[in-house]
């Protein structure tokens, strides 16, 4: 008797209500659109993780490797009930946000990237992204963690997340930090912005396509300088210059 693995393999998606999209106009003045990301637009996200794979700085290249491998994930249905959010500017992808619900309670939030610096992209699209767990999906807590400094002082202490280390986070090997709708209640009108609906011809703009981002976060020009400035703890900036040195990159 054939079995079919694939039925085996894939988990059955629950399903979740759609985020509505929203827009909110950044510091200097331009407008992005946060919206749910359709499984068929993965493809076009992941050319523009994976480069980040290779900056150390702020580290980008943790978080890269696993947003990337979480997207693979949802795109290939090898994990249950993921969604990711873009944000675009004008077309062009500025952030990605995903997560995933545990149960009708729980959300897990997974990562949040920021691929236009200095603007709060990053901090807006989280916050977007915690809406959807509490205000649509209803659930009543979020767990969360952070992989760098920044993402420490723009989630645990701007919203002054409440410890869980007893439950270890999904990203693995990390115990968890909860935001609750207490909490994001606390934050409405000071970290959650943004207006609905979306003007059309944004919403349109936003969906014909996702535009490559034309400032990404980048490593810099010379890696030993950077060894130098961070003490290179992981030694990642050696392994990349050995890398480009075997001639592997350009
Ligand atoms: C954490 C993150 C999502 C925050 O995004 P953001 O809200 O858009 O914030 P930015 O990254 O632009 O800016 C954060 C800080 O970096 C500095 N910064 C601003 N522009 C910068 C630039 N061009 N280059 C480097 N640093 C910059 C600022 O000091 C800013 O500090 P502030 O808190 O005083 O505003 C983003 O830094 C990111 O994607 N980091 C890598 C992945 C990551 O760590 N994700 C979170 C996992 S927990």
């Amino acid at each position: 008797m054939s079995v079919d693995l694939e039925k085996i393999l894939r988990p059955v998606d629950t399903p979740l209500p759609k985020f509505p999209a929203k827009y909110m106009t950044l510091a200097n003045g331009q407008e992005m659109v946060v919206r749910q990301a359709e499984r068929d637009e993965i493809p076009d996200i992941l050319p523009h993780v994976e480069p980040l794979i290779h900056v150390e700085r702020d580290f980008y290249n943790i978080v890269a490797a696993r947003l990337y491998s979480e997207l693979l994930a949802y795109y290939t249905y090898r994990v249950q009930d993921e969604y990711v959010l873009v944000a675009q500017i004008d077309g062009e992808l500025a952030a990605i946000v995903n997560g995933r619900s545990v149960s009708p309670d729980v959300g897990m939030s997974y990562h949040t990237f920021s691929l236009r610096r200095g603007l709060r992209v990053g901090a807006h699209a989280f916050a977007t992204k915690m809406e959807y767990h509490i205000d649509i999906l209803k659930q009543k807590e979020v767990l969360i963690v952070a992989e760098s400094g920044i993402g420490f002082r723009r989630w645990m202490i701007e919203y002054n997340l409440e410890k869980r280390f007893h439950i270890p986070h999904e990203l693995g090997g990390c115990p968890s930090w909860s935001l609750t709708k207490e909490l994001f209640d606390k934050a409405r009108t000071t970290l959650v912005v943004g207006r609905r609906p979306v003007p059309e011809h944004l919403l349109e703009k936003a969906k014909a396509g996702i535009l490559p981002p034309s400032d990404p976060p980048k490593g810099p020009e010379d890696l030993l300088a950077a060894t130098r400035s961070m003490l290179d703890s992981t030694a990642t900036s050696l392994i990349e210059m050995r890398r480009k040195q075997g001639g592997k990159i350009k």
